[in-house]
């Protein structure tokens, strides 16, 4: 792709450090997320009573909803170190091993992308999950022997996009299990205001709930937004971020009121336009919009499947009547017919 996108939902390279500027460091900052945020004060407060580790917690959602944050703040109020490190980056068991003894009583190790771990790594997680030790066998053959090493009580966190590619021994072996939510328009206009805050812009309440609605439910999108309509206020020469900004900036960066950018809309296009709204194979989809399989499947279809607009059959993508809607055309009867069945009473 030869220019970055601005709705995509993962980071991009030049972003890390302003996120950690923007990024709450309490529970009193981190925006919404009501259910998982109780949960884990509860056991938190708990484990801190009990002068005891943090039970080990699972993170999951899709990119750009908080679970870096939430893992900083969890280490944050438990007072304790948080080491931080990600599946495809522990390449052999005896990296696991040599992190793991070296962290302290209670420290927090945090592995993101944790369903990247490979097989011989994840058999050493287990056992150090399970009893704080580290089992590995020394010597081949005959004289082969099992060696235990106790390990200091620590709290696992992992993250993942997708929870459903953990292995089972893995996933049972967290005592919390939090599932990120998509954050309504409410929660992301709050989030907005703080981060200018932090930025050190004012804000238009309105402008606030713009940037918000288009920002497809996910914190990482509406503070990249949010940086564009700062730079363009800049550019006006408006010392505050107003209503009409936002509505300039946007329609520039040619995001619609949804969120959608012009890659989605070409994409709804190719559907209607090019497959009579499906059954469509992903790949064919791909090569027809000139994008990567992959990228389709994590970065743009989430989004438009949560909308209604498309759907995933057994046979491949198709195009629901919202999503034809969208781009002003109208479903053909036979179709509308035979995929009647796949219009959720959510988003008919
Ligand atoms: N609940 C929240 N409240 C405020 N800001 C948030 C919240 N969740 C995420 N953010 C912001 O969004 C950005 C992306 O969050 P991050 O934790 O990196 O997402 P993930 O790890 O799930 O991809 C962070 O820089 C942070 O500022
Ligand atoms: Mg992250």
């Amino acid at each position: 792709m030869e220019e970055e996108r601005l709705v995509q939902s993962t980071i991009n390279e030049t972003e890390t450090e302003i996120e950690n500027v923007l990024r709450p460091k309490s529970m009193d900052g981190y925006v919404g997320q009501d259910k998982v945020k109780d949960n884990l004060a509860v056991s938190i407060a708990a484990s801190k009573m009990r002068e005891e580790a943090l039970d080990h917690v699972l993170l999951y959602g899709p990119a750009g909803l908080g679970k870096t944050t939430l893992a900083h703040i969890i280490a944050n109020e438990l007072g304790t170190q948080l080491k931080v490190t990600s599946g495809p980056a522990i390449e052999r068991a005896g990296d696991l091993a040599a992190i793991l003894t070296n962290l302290n009583e209670r420290d927090v190790l945090f592995i993101d992308e944790i369903h990247r771990l490979n097989h011989n790594v994840e058999e050493i997680l287990y056992p150090a999950m399970e009893d704080f030790t580290l089992d590995f066998i020394i010597g081949k053959g005959p004289s082969a022997k099992n060696v235990q090493l106790p390990l200091p009580k620590f709290t696992l966190i992992g993250a993942t996009t997708k929870a459903g590619m953990l292995s089972s021994p893995l996933r049972d072996r967290f005592g919390l299990i939090c599932r990120l939510e998509t954050y309504t328009t409410e929660e992301l206009a709050e989030i907005v205001t703080r981060s200018a805050i932090k930025l050190g812009v004012e804000i238009e309440p309105l402008a606030s709930v713009e940037i918000a609605k288009r920002s497809r439910g996910t914190p990482r999108i509406a503070n990249r937004l949010l940086r564009r309509v700062r730079d363009y206020a800049m550019v006006k020469g408006h010392e505050s971020l107003l209503k009409s900004d936002a509505d300039g900036a946007l329609k520039m960066m040619e995001i619609d009121y949804l969120g959608l950018d012009a890659i989605d809309v070409k994409l709804l296009k190719s559907m209607a336009e090019k497959f009579g709204g499906g059954p469509c194979g992903l790949d064919t989809l791909a090569a027809t919009i000139n994008e990567d399989a992959n990228t389709i499947e994590d970065v743009y279809e989430p989004y438009l499947l949560q909308l209604g607009f498309i759907a995933r059959s057994p046979r491949g993508r198709i195009l629901l009547r919202k999503g034809y809607e969208h781009i002003g055309l109208k479903m053909p009867a036979d179709k509308a017919e035979q995929y009647s069945i796949f219009e959720t009473n959510e988003n008919k």
